[in-house]
């Protein structure tokens, strides 16, 4: 048996990376996916290999996660093309590293709209319009390793991630007799286009294992968060970081 057979699922940064990894496992699992991301060419390109791997239902809605209309636009075609929701993974991210008293005001609060107030966007809409009317829903973010603990040159990006880890508990207090989980992901370094090139190297360094995690590694606790798998957890995010916080 499939774990996630006929659910509907939105992913967030849904073409690449940890987005994309998760996107194959869950429409090998059954799901039906509604592919959202602000970089289109690379979408049109992910939904021709998901259909040529056999996986016909899936839709791309171009989107910037920190423009309203664009989030109200997502959820108004799910409903078109697939009449429900049972799964929300806010996984879209930016992040990037400059000093703190160099970074303007407006690219602090850039960064802050993408990495939280979006999840936040999304998430009010998938509980209000489908997950409390159908009586049960799936909220799974994002987060990272930079949300327990802090580094330097990243503080929006850090404080964003903080802030969707006690968003998770929120949230996952907030609806848990509505039958609604709410759970989230903390990523260490995850060898995706995220990470400039040139970098890799020294991050491995950094790392008690010495490599960077894979997507698929990341894609893996996603479907344990989104399946019934993790029926009993709600509020709880899951550090998965090669042991970089254990240091
Ligand atoms: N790779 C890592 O080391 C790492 C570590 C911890 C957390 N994360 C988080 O994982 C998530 C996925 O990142 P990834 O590593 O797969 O990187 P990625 O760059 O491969 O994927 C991120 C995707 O989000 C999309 N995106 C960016 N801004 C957007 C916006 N405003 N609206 C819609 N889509 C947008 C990008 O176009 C891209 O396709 C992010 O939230 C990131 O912060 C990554």
């Amino acid at each position: 048996m499939k774990k996630l057979e006929g659910k509907v699922a939105i992913i967030t940064g849904g073409v690449s990376g940890i987005g994309a990894a998760t996107a194959r496992l869950f429409a090998e699992e059954g799901a039906k996916l509604v592919l959202v991301d602000i970089n289109e060419e690379k979408g049109q390109a992910f939904v021709e290999e998901l259909n040529e791997a056999g996986h016909s239902e899936v839709l791309f809605v171009k989107a910037d996660v920190a423009n309203e209309a664009d989030v109200k636009n997502i959820f108004d075609q799910t409903k078109e093309k697939f009449g429900s929701l049972d799964i929300l993974f806010n996984n879209a991210g930016i992040g990037e590293v400059q000093p703190s008293h160099e970074v303007t005001f407006e690219r602090f609060q850039q960064i802050v709209s993408i990495d939280l107030n979006a999840v936040f966007a999304l998430s009010q809409i998938a509980i209000r319009d489908f997950f409390l009317e159908q009586g049960a829903g799936v909220i799974v973010n994002t987060a990272s390793m930079y949300g327990w603990v802090g580094a330097a040159g990243s503080a929006a990006y850090n404080a964003a991630k903080g802030g969707v880890i006690n968003l998770t508990r929120s949230l996952g207090v907030e609806y848990g007799e509505q039958n609604i989980r709410v759970n989230a992901l903390c990523p260490g370094y995850i060898d995706t286009p995220i990470i400039p090139e040139d970098y890799k190297q020294v991050l491995k360094d950094t790392m008690p294992m010495k490599r960077l995690g894979t997507s698929e590694e990341m894609a893996k606790a996603v479907l344990f968060l989104a399946s019934e798998d993790s029926s009993y957890m709600t509020g709880a995010s899951i550090t998965i970081d090669g042991g970089f916080t254990a240091q």
